[in-house]
């Protein structure tokens, strides 16, 4: 047969991240001794509380199909955390629940773009953003930033990137993968930018919960045009170690953006888990707000331990993250790698068995993202690797 595949199938990259992580697990099915750092999920396991209510969902028999967008109670339960942690406000009927906030992302592009529509994404950016706008029919038009505004875009780089065709500018913070979070007058700025203009902001807030040392703020808290113009993404992968039950959300205040999201999302996937849904609740209304604190705790102290390991290694240089779980280490002063990161990548995992990211990924070469969800054993000798490594 002469196989024809649709064009926007053809469009779509594997992630670049995906060649290191094959590589990695081919080298341990071989026996070699392989250290990843290249995780980005939590090493905790979710909170008992959570675990007990979904046991408790599953033997009480709720296992039937839910309403599309999630249960009036999972609902009310995000209306509640929005108002508490960011001094939110929206109605049950302003929020729906996906398979993740990855399929959050999905539906916001796929209701929101036409072809040609331009989409502003800051560099380095989570890798499924580009692909899934491209997906969807858009552009990319990506901004780079570097270490000398702390990997954040700037309003007057913002106010030169827009044109009749922006759409979107995609915000995350704290952000993968470089772990910096937006300080409110940084997002006010944006937001002075954008009030006069018909772009909509899609808020990561998916690692709202891991911060160090600084506030996190909602870009849609700043004034009432951007409550308006924002749809906040946020989800329980991260906060309370979920990564695999698959529950994302959005909130957003455009009822008529709402429905079309309903729409699509009643056609292809329905509602997420019935169960996941009803542990969801525990996880957002308080109940584990200590374990969830504790987690932060531990990886604080992992950050420290890893930031300072690094920061005494020769051709090594990074900013100190924010937040996220991630270090971003500028590989530029290793002569001889020449900024290329997958080059080194591919080199150390190879040699030391030391598993990374290439900053390619992100859209920033020259750089590597170093995961520190695991222990301190593991970063300690993981970076003495590393320094092995380089010394040669
Ligand atoms: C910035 C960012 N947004 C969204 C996601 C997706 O999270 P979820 O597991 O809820 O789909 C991730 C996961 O790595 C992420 O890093």
């Amino acid at each position: 047969m002469d196989a024809k595949y649709a064009f926007r199938a053809e469009l779509l990259s594997e992630s670049a991240t995906i060649a290191i992580t094959s590589l990695a697990r081919e080298l341990k099915a071989q026996g070699k001794d392989i250290l990843s750092f290249s995780a980005g999920e939590p090493d905790f396991d979710t909170p008992k509380a959570v675990r007990d209510e979904a046991v408790r969902a599953l033997n009480s028999g709720f296992t039937r199909y839910t309403a599309v967008g999630g249960i009036p109670e999972l609902l009310q339960a995000i209306s509640l955390k929005l108002e508490r942690d960011n001094a939110l406000h929206y109605d049950t009927n302003e929020i729906l629940v996906s398979n993740g906030a990855k399929h959050s992302l999905f539906n916001v592009f796929q209701s929101l773009l036409d072809d040609g529509d331009e989409v502003i994404i800051p560099a380095p950016y989570w890798v499924s953003y580009p692909e899934l706008v491209k997906y969807c029919g858009g552009c990319n038009v990506v901004l780079q930033t570097d270490e000398s505004t702390n990997f954040k875009i700037t309003a007057k780089q913002l106010k030169e990137a827009i044109t009749q065709k922006t759409k979107i500018l995609v915000l995350n913070s704290p952000a993968n993968p470089t772990g910096m979070v937006y300080a409110k007058s940084e997002l006010q700025e944006i937001a002075d930018v954008l009030k006069d203009s018909n772009v909509w902001v899609v808020s990561d807030e998916i690692y709202e919960k891991l911060i160090y040392d600084t506030e996190f703020h909602s870009i849609a808290s700043v004034n009432s045009n951007m409550l308006e113009r924002t749809i906040v993404v946020n989800g329980l992968s991260k906060a309370a170690a979920m990564t695999g039950w698959r529950v994302g959300y959005i909130a957003c205040k455009d009822k008529k953006l709402l429905k079309y999201i309903n729409n699509l999302q009643s056609q292809c996937t329905s509602n997420i888990n019935s169960i996941t849904q009803k542990a969801s609740i525990v996880a957002l209304n308080g109940y584990c707000d200590a374990d969830i604190e504790e987690m932060r705790l531990a990886f604080k102290e992992r950050m420290e331990s890893a930031y300072k390991q690094f920061s005494t290694l020769p051709g090594f240089s990074l900013l100190k993250p924010q937040g996220t779980f991630y270090l971003f280490v500028n590989i530029s002063g290793l002569g001889r790698f020449g900024g290329d990161s997958m080059m080194f990548c591919k080199e150390l995992i190879e040699k030391e068995g030391v598993a990374l990211v290439p900053g390619s990924a992100f859209g920033k070469d020259g750089y590597v993202r170093f995961s520190f969800a695991c222990s301190l054993e593991q970063i300690a000798q993981g970076i003495e690797r590393i320094a092995r490594f380089t010394k040669v």
